[in-house]
């Protein structure tokens, strides 16, 4: 990375951490809208249940308990119901933890009634390593589409630091967890993290070459993400490195999977496909279930109730109260879409346009020249193509963007 690419980088990660975090706004609760014209969107429903914590992650989760979460997934078919009344539907459905498969009659049960009152025609979930056993996954057939399973990486030392060897197993116990979970069900992904403190190149090459041995159809390869809520106990779990290898690291990824199709710039398919790890590149406007859930929708980013009883006094109450949200201007939401599309292809300038209905090149004028200008993109015949580097900017604007949606968990988990 040259001089000039590097303080491009910082500028912009700079720009968009300010511009998301002064449109925050705590203060007022708002109800999910009635779907204004029926058009399918995407669901996504949290799941947040853990037999464990692992310290880097800091998805809204609580520890699990059967009681709990029965009552958890009583009340998200509640909701469920709400949208339909609202008029919503949906053709594609994410289920992101947590750990989506901790109950399975349940979670049966809620993507059985999702099929029941929707149009749902792809259904994407997350799992650890210790709910993809076959007997378990022969259950889902039908049902799930895509599973990932979560496995960080092979290094048991690693495994070890993170608290995850003894729960989920260590190198050779994963590797033939994985292989007998492979090609149950139409698309079986493997999700890694790279970067963590003290992994070492041959560390990270010997967790490439171990998830492609396996031969999953997709690998996702998530650079580790510190935020406010993590980075002080991954530093005491995993120590500080004294230079960050995340760009090394990167090119050393786009090496291994030059034999892959790339489906955005994490994440690697043996056949290209649309269904990824990603739904935020995927779908610009989606609706969510369950507690801490996000839902974008009419310009505005919606945070459901964090607490487990005010969620479910809320659902119960039908007011379909959100607790936060952040307005998108017209401008914000063409930047949005942009970055999300950057992250994932090539982009043509006029089905965008015409997708979209703006001008983009008008629309983002400098900036655009500035990408050529440090080498991210060039502009062929209508057509941004992302170059090496622009596919790592695309990588680390949409951590950035993770390590802010951070920021509304933070103030929210604060009075748990
Ligand atoms: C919500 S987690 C669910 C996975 C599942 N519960 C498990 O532990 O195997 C989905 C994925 O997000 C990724 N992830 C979580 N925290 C991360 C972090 N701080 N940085 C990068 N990736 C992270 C992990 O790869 C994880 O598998
Ligand atoms: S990585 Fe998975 S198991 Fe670990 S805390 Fe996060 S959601 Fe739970």
């Amino acid at each position: 990375m040259n001089f000039l690419q590097n303080q491009a980088l910082k500028y912009t990660c700079n720009f968009l951490n300010k511009e998301l975090k002064s449109k925050f706004n705590f203060k007022n609760e708002v109800n999910l809208e009635k779907s204004k014209d029926g058009k399918k969107v995407m669901l996504y429903i949290h799941v947040p249940f853990c037999h464990t914590f692992c310290p880097y992650c800091s998805f809204h989760k609580f520890a699990y308990d059967e009681e709990l979460c029965k009552e958890y997934f009583k009340t998200l078919r509640i909701e469920l119901q709400q949208f339909k009344d609202l008029g919503y539907d949906f053709n594609t459905l994410y289920v992101g933890g947590g750990t989506t498969l901790i109950n399975e009659a349940e979670l049966i049960k809620t993507l059985s009634l999702c099929k029941d009152l929707f149009s749902i025609e792809e259904i994407s979930c997350e799992s650890d390593p210790n709910h993809i056993k076959p007997e378990a996954l022969k259950d889902f057939k039908g049902l799930i589409d895509r599973l990932s399973c979560g496995v960080q990486s092979f290094d048991d030392e690693i495994l070890r630091k993170v608290n995850r060897l003894e729960k989920f197993g260590n190198q050779k116990e994963l590797v033939k967890k994985l292989e007998s979970a492979n090609g149950i069900l139409p698309t079986f992904s493997i999700d890694l993290i790279f970067n963590f403190p003290s992994q070492t190149k041959q560390m990270l090459i010997k967790d490439i070459e171990l998830a492609k041995n396996i031969a999953p159809s997709q690998i996702t390869l998530y650079p580790l993400m510190k935020s406010n809520l993590t980075k002080e106990i991954i530093a005491a779990k995993l120590g500080i490195d004294k230079q960050d290898n995340e760009y090394e690291f990167y090119k050393i990824i786009c090496e291994y999977f030059s034999d892959y199709e790339q489906n955005n710039s994490w994440s690697f398919s043996k056949d290209r496909t649309s269904f990824n790890d990603e739904y935020v590149s995927t779908h610009h406007e989606y609706i969510g279930a369950g507690s801490g859930a996000f839902s974008f929708t009419n310009n505005k980013l919606l945070v459901n109730a964090f607490k487990l009883d005010d969620y479910k006094a809320k659902v119960l109450a039908g007011k379909n109260q959100k607790l936060a949200h952040i307005d998108f201007s017209p401008e914000d939401r063409i930047n949005y879409i942009f970055l999300t599309e950057f992250f994932k292809d090539n982009l043509n300038i006029n089905n965008f346009n015409s997708n979209y209905n703006c001008d983009l090149e008008k629309h983002l004028g400098l900036k655009l020249k500035a990408m050529q200008t440090i080498g991210a993109i060039n502009i062929n015949n209508g057509i941004i193509n992302n170059t090496f580097f622009g596919k790592y900017l695309a990588l680390t604007l949409m951590k950035e963007f993770y390590i802010n949606m951070d920021l509304v968990r933070a103030y929210f988990r604060k009075d748990l």
